[in-house]
């Protein structure tokens, strides 16, 4: 195995790790050899989940843990801990996102966004970022070493292109306006990465913000699609695991020197 790239034995943490990217993530960790733990805040019986998760092998574990509440966290680390010692690596996947099939409470124009919402959005991606890096980070900073990738998106570094979702009003008579709060959530995980990068660098904790953008999933809408395709340079959506080369070299020591900065993989999205 080539040393830049090994991740073998390593204890990685993977917030979300039962959604869309999230799997894949856990899949090529535990492809590699490490010990991957899966946070998330619910909890489905192993039977739910076997055929597409590796629940009997002794290098993947389930924790729950709602990255908004502190104690879940330290509760999930001290399990962590207890099985396998401090992680090596953790990754901050977990995070939520309106789709344009949701409804227009939740989606409106910004003079009428609704402050809950703001709230909830901001809770998740950004407070439980800074709780999740509070707990797990803390304790790699103990052990003096270790290996933070958080994940934004392209609309955390520029605006989205309302005209998008412009063809939700001419199909529905509804319109969609992709919300304010998930842009600004992910744009404030970059300042994070800088500040965390900064403040571990010299414990040994690097901290490195990666920036996808869309991935195609069956339920999007072929307007959405042809819409967002177009604007694409490299011409279609992500496959759901095209971000994992990012991060196995993220969590990796191939990214020994990179620490508080971002690696954008979005397929030319933020180039021109
Ligand atoms: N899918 C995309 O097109 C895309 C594009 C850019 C960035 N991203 C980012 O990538 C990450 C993964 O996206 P995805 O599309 O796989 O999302 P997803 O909705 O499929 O999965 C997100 C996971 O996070 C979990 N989660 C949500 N809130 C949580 C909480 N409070 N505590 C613990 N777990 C919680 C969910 O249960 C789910 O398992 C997100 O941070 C997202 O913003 C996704």
């Amino acid at each position: 195995m080539d040393k830049l790239f090994d991740l073998k034995d390593r204890v990685i943490v993977v917030t979300g790790g039962l959604g869309q990217i999230g799997r894949e993530f856990v899949m090529e960790l535990h492809g590699r050899g490490a010990k991957v733990a899966v946070l998330n805040r619910r909890m489905p019986d192993k039977a739910a989940i076997a055929d597409r998760y590796p629940v009997d092998s002794e290098n993947f574990g389930l924790f729950k843990a709602d990255i908004t509440r502190k104690k879940e966290l330290q509760d999930a680390l001290a399990a962590v801990k207890e099985r396998w010692g401090i992680p090596h690596g953790l990754v901050n996947n977990a995070g939520i996102d309106t789709q344009p099939s949701a409804p227009p409470e939740v989606s409106g124009p910004f003079e009428f966004f609704p402050e809950e919402v703001w709230r909830e959005v901001v809770d998740i991606n950004l407070t439980g970022t800074f709780l999740t890096c509070q707990v797990f980070g803390g304790a790699m900073a103990e052990a003096g070493r270790g290996s933070i990738v958080n994940v934004g998106s392209i609309y955390g570094l520029l605006s989205p292109i309302q005209d998008i979702y412009a063809y939700k009003k001419e199909k529905t008579g509804v319109p969609f306006i992709k919300p304010v709060a998930y842009s600004a959530s992910k744009s404030g995980l970059t300042n994070l990465t800088h500040y965390l990068g900064t403040y571990w660098a010299k414990r040994g904790v690097r901290v490195n913000l990666l920036v996808p953008s869309g991935v195609g999933r069956d339920t999007q809408d072929a307007e959405f699609v042809k819409n967002y395709t177009e604007r694409m340079p490299i011409g279609r959506m992500a496959r759901a695991d095209e971000y994992n080369g990012a991060v196995v070299f993220l969590l990796a020591d191939a990214s020994i020197y990179m620490t508080g900065t971002q690696l954008v993989v979005d397929g030319g999205w933020t180039a021109w």
